[in-house]
């Protein structure tokens, strides 16, 4: 029996389903789409007719990628501040206030095209779903501007408005918490599905940082963090302490930092892009994997610490230099991902999950690391539509 507006893909070398709780794949697979949704797979050769097929011929095919942490509304860039970087001048947070200027300057019309030409990007690359951050604002209007930005192109939109504190607050890092947490959360919760705050020596400590959580909580927010970036510190604590969903970068961790992120539990979102940019050294994904905590590989595209918004770039780095696995950093690519945002629906390909898929222009995921700097991503399905690339 056929079902009516079906798709088969079939023919595909390796389909990556992760419907096993870790990384799953099978061989010589085929997959059926059906009203946005993955209805069916199973060997190429038992496959059910469907009204159209797609010949995989061999290559491989995932789920989309999941970009949990990014920050795509500024205007401007710092190439100059990353090129004094690798001529050995160290990554500040303060760099932040750069493109906080540029972006208060900027109108809404500049914003939202540099949005939506880095969401474009992001899903020529495979980048099905994707978390969006404000943070370069740092003005009530301009906070709640930026996220009501972020909401036309992603649902997972994040108020950072603890990015750091705006130079008309120097000096007064209690006022800018009381307003983080008062006036600008009521303008921005309407907008967003969590609240993120940076904690980290130069821009919130522990007591500030919970406060913010503590106040997007009680507003109906999710809570995350970015934590142990630059150094230790107390936000993988904080991070526990306000039943966050993630704990961003992890780069420095100690031994309780990973007790606690394994019984919080707290997903960990682990962002390579911003150690290349930086030179600090990457987070140990395999210390964290081998402690049996959950991890996430995310690019937090910005146009300081990591400008890209390539998942098969922190793929790659993830395998070569944070001792994962090429199933290891692919699932943390899409269903760590996930977890990383709480959704089920994404990041797997499992009957009833959206059908939102890459065909890989290779015969297995493994060539996103063995090849890397190569497009490979040949086309992508957003809810069983195509929507980059090509299918022949
Ligand atoms: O995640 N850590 C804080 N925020 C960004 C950096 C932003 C910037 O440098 O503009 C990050 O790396
Ligand atoms: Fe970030």
């Amino acid at each position: 029996m056929t079902i009516p507006g079906s798709t088969l893909i079939t023919q595909i070398g390796e389909l990556v389903t992760n419907d096993g709780g870790g990384f799953t794949a099978m061989t010589d697979a085929a997959l059926v789409i059906e009203d946005g949704v993955v209805a069916w797979t199973g060997p190429a050769a038992r496959a059910p007719a469907a009204d159209s097929v797609v010949d995989a011929d061999g290559r491989a095919v995932l789920p989309g990628f999941v970009d949990s942490h990014a920050h795509l509304v500024f205007a401007g860039e710092r190439s100059a501040e990353f090129a004094a970087r690798m001529a050995g001048r160290p990554y500040q947070a303060g760099g932040i206030l750069t493109t906080v200027a540029a972006t208060r300057a900027a109108s809404d019309t500049a914003l939202r095209a540099n949005l939506r030409r880095l969401a474009a990007e992001m899903l020529r690359q495979g980048t099905t779903t994707f978390e969006c951050k404000s943070g370069y604002g740092l003005t009530v209007a301009d906070e709640a501007r930026g996220l009501a930005l972020a909401a036309e192109v992603t649902p997972e939109v994040t108020y950072l408005g603890a990015h750091v504190v705006p130079p008309e607050f120097t000096g007064d890092v209690a006022g800018y918490v009381d307003l983080v947490r008062g006036p600008m959360l009521d303008a921005c919760a309407p907008h967003a599905r969590w609240i993120d705050v940076f904690c980290e020596d130069g821009a919130f400590g522990a007591d500030e940082a919970a406060a913010i959580l503590a106040a997007g909580r009680a507003r109906g927010l999710g809570t995350r963090i970015h934590a142990n970036q630059l150094g230790p510190g107390p936000g993988i604590r904080v991070a526990a302490e306000a039943g966050a969903a993630s704990a961003d970068h992890c780069t420095y961790l100690t031994d309780a930092d990973l007790d606690t992120i394994v019984s919080a539990p707290l997903v960990a979102t682990l962002l390579p892009g911003a150690e290349f940019g930086t030179r600090h050294p990457y987070p140990d994904g395999r210390r964290l994997l081998d402690a049996g905590a959950t991890v996430a590989l995310a690019t937090d595209c910005n146009p300081g610490s990591s400008f890209t918004s390539s998942m098969s770039f922190c793929i790659a780095l993830a395998v070569r230099d944070m001792r994962m696995t090429t199933q290891e950093a692919l699932w943390a690519a899409t269903a760590g991902g996930a977890r990383a945002l709480r959704r089920t629906d994404v990041g797997h390909l499992g009957p009833g999950a959206r059908a939102d898929l890459i065909l890989l222009d290779a015969p297995s995921h493994a060539y996103l690391a063995y090849r890397p700097g190569v497009p490979q991503i040949a086309a992508v399905w957003q809810s069983g539509h195509l929507s980059a690339g090509s299918a022949s």
